[in-house]
């Protein structure tokens, strides 16, 4: 089993590239199937979800070509399977947006239905309620959630929740629809706006994407196209608190500021300065860290995919802090690892609160999710000594290159499999 072995101590200093967002790839990968012309996507991060999602792709009969690590050609005028296997969705979650797809484009589909997942229960029913709105009956039996339509009518959906997948899912069945769909109270997170604007560059017809009322008209066909993915927010923001939590001087490179903006408030108000440029933002973190409140909502509030990295941070600043997390109520499974490496937090509920300490000491620990795992990795980073980090396998689903690009801004890390080469490192930074 692959482990990250860190030698914390050295603050992050240089300028670090963002790569494409995986959960806009992972929505943009599926709108590619809803035309028989071929669909090129560039930007794509090469990252462990987004493979398995071509591997989906592939599974219902769509040609997949990758051109290089970052671009991807998909065709699906030969897609002959409309049921998405368990197989898949076990792995991610995520491949529920071909129920969406297919079922625009086919009227038909079948997806397993997801289980729960390492940060809570996550229930679909918001979807399934918008397909039952544009018309398609859909049926949970063995496993497998159905849907099908003689034809999708467009319709008025109101989310009772905020929801980034049922938006998108609704968002690509509707563009397939006769007529037009409302989806008020719709997610505005980046990605979504991402998606709507690459079905649109299909020849969807999607207005309002980013507010939380979005307007389809749907149309009969789609057509290739052409299509960048936006950076990722979560990989930029994750540099930015490793660059504050080692007391560094990081500039991430290729990311939209604006989409930034909860973070970079935040991290201003812990006391880094932040500098924003047009395609970069750089964080210097030179003075003490001092504590502050987070609570995670919909964009454009604080992110809950950056929350376990906040903590991380937070922990080694000054004071009392708390953050409280609205969004999923399993996420602070990482508290007990981190409590491990000397932090003070306890969880009451749905909120943490965080006493600072000096600092962390290196321990022994394991990624409990994703975004867990690189908060891990960030205290690993701050920490006196040595941290491995176990289960590194949910760390990369999501982030590419990243003990790359960690030690490209003076990180003492290595990806290890074996206890010879734990040792050969402990030597080598002792
Ligand atoms: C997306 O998940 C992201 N995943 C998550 O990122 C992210 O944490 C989340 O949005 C919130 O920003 C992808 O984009 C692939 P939601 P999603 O539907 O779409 C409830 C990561 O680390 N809900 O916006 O599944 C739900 O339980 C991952 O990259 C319903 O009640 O999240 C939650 O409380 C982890 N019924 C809230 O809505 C539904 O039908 C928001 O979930 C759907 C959701």
């Amino acid at each position: 089993m692959d482990q990250y072995i860190i030698k914390g101590g050295n603050p992050l200093v240089g300028e670090v590239e963002i790569g494409g967002a995986k959960n806009a790839a992972l929505a943009i990968l599926a709108t590619a199937i809803m035309t028989d012309e071929t669909v090129t996507i560039e930007n794509l991060p090469d990252v462990r979800d987004i493979n398995v999602m071509l591997n989906a792709i592939e599974g219902i009969g769509a040609m997949v070509e990758r051109v290089d690590a970052h671009t991807v050609r998909i065709n699906g005028s030969m897609i002959s399977n409309l049921t998405v296997a368990y197989e898949y969705i076990k792995k991610i979650r995520a491949s529920y947006y071909l129920l969406g797809a297919l079922l625009g484009k086919y009227k038909k589909a079948e997806v397993a239905l997801p289980g729960g997942c390492d940060i809570g229960s996550r229930p679909i029913d918001l979807h399934l309620k918008g397909f039952r709105a544009l018309g398609a009956a859909v049926d949970i039996h063995h496993g497998l959630i159905s849907a099908v339509a003689d034809t999708l009518r467009g319709t008025h959906i109101y989310l009772d929740k905020v929801s980034v997948g049922a938006t998108i899912n609704i968002m690509m069945a509707a563009a397939m629809a006769e007529g037009k769909t409302t989806i008020e109270n719709a997610a505005k997170e980046p990605h979504v706006v991402d998606v709507a604007n690459c079905l649109n560059s299909m020849g969807a017809n999607i207005r309002g994407a980013g507010t939380d009322v979005i307007r389809i008209s749907g149309v009969e066909r789609l057509h290739k196209t052409d299509y960048s993915i936006i950076p990722d927010q979560i990989e930029a923001g994750t540099f930015m608190f490793a660059a504050a939590a080692t007391r560094g001087d990081v500039t991430v490179k290729n990311v939209i500021p604006k989409h930034l903006e909860a973070t970079t408030a935040k991290l201003i108000e812990v006391g880094c300065e932040i500098e924003e440029l047009d395609d970069a933002v750089r964080v210097v973190a030179s003075k003490p860290l001092h504590h502050t409140q987070v609570t995670t909502l919909p964009y454009p509030g604080f992110p809950t995919d950056m929350q376990p990295q906040m903590s991380a941070v937070l922990a080694i600043s000054e004071g009392t802090s708390t953050i409280t997390e609205s969004i999923f109520e399993n996420r602070f499974k990482y508290v007990d690892e981190l409590t491990r490496m000397g932090a003070s937090i306890k969880v009451e509920s749905n909120i943490a609160i965080i006493t600072g300490i000096e600092k962390y000491t290196g321990a022994r620990v394991s990624a409990p999710d994703l975004r867990a795992g690189a908060a891990l990795v960030i205290a690993g980073l701050a920490a006196e000594g040595i941290t491995i980090v176990d289960d590194i396998y949910y760390i990369e689903r999501g982030y590419e290159s990243f003990h790359e690009k960690l030690e490209s801004l003076g990180a003492q890390i290595e990806k290890v499999s074996t206890e010879k080469e734990i040792q050969k490192f402990t030597l080598k930074v002792s």
